[in-house]
C-alpha cells in the first residue's frame, strides 16, 4: 500500500504505541482488500461496546490502546453499550456486569470517543454528509449512512473502527469507491409499504434473496413511492442483517438512485411475499409474550412521542423497553414524554438494546416490529419472536388487542 509520510510515520511508531498499532491493523486490512492507499475520514462509530459481546480479551484490547496513548483524531462515537449508563439496575443489571460496562466506556471516553452510545448517530449529532468519508462499525448505521444519507463506509469491524479513530484514516477500498456502489440487481416492489415492520420485511426477502446470489450486494429497490426516516432505518437494519448488504438505492428516494440505471436483472416482491416474510419472524404467541421492546434501531423522538401518546394513562402488563439514544432521551424528558411513559410502568433502556443488553434467559418471547430484532432475538437470546406493526407492539404492551 502507498503511505504518505505522516502515515509512514504513524506505522514506525513516531505518534505512539496505540496509533502505531492502529495503523498496523489498517494496513494489515488494506492489504488484504488490495487498497491502494488510505483515505481520511471525518467521522467514526465503533461497534463492539457491549461487555457481553467483548468480553475479558476486548477489554484488555481497549486498556491496552489507550495506556499506549490512543486519542481519536476524528468525531467518534460508540455503538449501544450492555447497560443504560445511568439507569441501569432499573433494567435488572447486575452489578459485576455493570463494572466491567463502565470501565469498557471509560476507557473509550480516556481516548476521546464521545461515549454516546447509539446505532442511530445520524440522529444525535454524528452526521455524515453526500460524499463524505466515513469509518462506521454498526450494520444498520452503515447500511442507512451510504444509501440514505450517500456517506461512503465500509462496514468495520470494532477493531478497524477504532483503529480509524486513533488515525483519522481507512483504507480504500469497497464502498469508498465510485465503481463499487452501482446497484446489481433491481427488486420491483408491488405491496403496500406503509409500517416500519412492512420496510423490515422487505428488507428480509431482499436480504435473503442477495445472499442466494454470488457477488450480488446492491440493491436497486423500485415501486417504493415513499419512506419517512424511520422507515429507511427500518430497511437499513434488516436488509443489512439478512443480506449483509452495506448499500441500497431506493427510486426516487435515496441520492445516488438517479445516477444508475435499474438492473436488468428484476425481481418481483409480492404482497404474499412480504406476508410470508413477516409470518417467518413470528413464532410465539402474543398473548404469552414477557417481553415487549421498540427501538431496534434506536427510536426516533417522533417515535417516542407516538409511543407516549398510546400510553397516556395506560399500564404496562409486560416487561417494555424503550431503547434509544440518551440525548434522545433528553428530548424525551424535556417533552414530558418520559413521565408519562414511566407512569403506565414502562421503562427507558437508553444507551443499550434488547440485543445487546445480557438478558438471555431472562424472556421467552418478545414483541417487537423490528425484523433485525426478531433476528438476534431468535439467535443470540433464543426468545421467540412476535413481529408487529408499531402500535400494535404498543398495545401488546398494555394487554389490548387494538387501542380501547
Ligand atoms: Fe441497534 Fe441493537 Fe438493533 S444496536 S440496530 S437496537 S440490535
Amino acid at each position: 500500500m502507498k503511505l504518505n509520510a505522516e502515515e509512514k510515520a504513524m506505522l514506525a511508531g513516531e505518534q505512539g504505541k496505540a496509533t502505531q498499532k492502529a495503523m498496523e491493523i489498517l494496513v494489515t486490512l488494506g492489504t488484504i482488500y488490495n487498497a491502494e492507499g488510505m483515505v481520511p475520514v471525518t467521522s467514526v462509530q465503533i461497534a463492539g461496546v457491549s461487555y457481553d459481546n467483548l468480553g475479558e480479551a476486548g477489554l484488555d484490547f481497549l486498556t491496552e490502546m489507550e495506556r499506549g496513548g490512543g486519542k481519536a483524531r476524528v468525531l467518534t462515537t460508540l455503538n449501544p453499550a450492555g447497560m443504560d449508563i445511568e439507569n441501569w439496575q432499573a433494567l435488572g443489571i447486575e452489578p459485576e456486569f455493570a463494572e466491567k460496562q463502565t470501565q469498557v466506556i471509560d476507557a473509550f471516553a480516556r481516548m476521546d470517543v464521545i461515549t454516546n452510545c447509539t446505532c442511530t448517530p445520524y440522529l444525535t449529532g454524528n452526521v455524515p454528509h453526500y460524499g463524505e468519508h466515513i469509518a462506521w462499525a454498526e450494520s444498520s448505521a452503515v447500511c442507512y449512512a451510504n444509501s440514505v444519507l450517500g456517506a461512503r463506509s465500509n462496514r468495520e469491524g470494532g477493531p478497524s473502527a477504532l483503529a480509524a479513530a486513533l488515525t483519522g484514516r481507512t483504507p480504500e477500498y469497497g464502498m469508498h469507491l465510485e465503481e463499487n456502489r452501482k446497484p446489481q440487481i433491481t427488486f420491483d416492489v408491488q405491496a403496500d409499504m406503509v409500517e416500519n415492520d412492512d420496510f423490515g420485511a422487505l428488507g428480509k426477502v431482499i436480504g435473503e434473496k442477495l445472499q442466494s446470489l454470488e457477488g450480488v450486494t446492491i440493491p436497486y429497490v423500485q415501486g417504493v413511492s415513499g419512506a419517512d426516516l424511520e422507515q429507511l432505518k427500518s430497511f437499513s437494519a434488516s436488509v443489512a442483517t439478512y443480506g449483509g448488504t452495506a448499500l441500497f438505492h431506493i427510486q426516487d428516494i435515496t441520492p445516488e438512485a438517479g445516477q444508475f440505471e435499474s438492473p436488468e436483472n428484476v425481481i418481483k416482491v409480492s404482497q404474499l411475499k412480504l406476508a410470508l416474510a413477516k409470518s417467518e419472524m413470528t413464532d410465539g404467541d402474543v398473548n404469552n409474550a414477557d417481553f415487549v421492546s421498540l427501538g431496534c434501531p434506536h427510536l426516533s423522538i417522533k417515535e417516542i412521542a407516538r409511543i407516549s401518546e398510546l400510553l397516556e394513562g395506560k399500564h404496562v402488563v409486560k416487561e417494555f423497553w424503550i431503547t434509544t439514544a440518551r440525548p434522545t432521551k433528553q428530548i424525551a424528558d424535556r417533552m414530558g414524554y418520559t413521565e408519562t411513559i414511566e407512569a403506565s410502568g414502562a421503562k427507558f433502556a437508553a444507551d443499550t438494546c434488547c440485543v445487546v443488553a445480557p438478558i438471555k434467559g431472562r424472556f421467552t418471547a418478545l414483541v417487537t416490529d423490528s425484523a433485525k430484532a426478531c433476528y438476534y432475538a431468535s439467535g443470540k437470546n433464543q426468545f421467540q419472536t412476535i413481529l408487529k406493526p408499531f402500535d400494535e407492539v404498543v398495545y401488546a404492551a398494555i394487554g389490548e388487542e387494538k387501542g380501547q
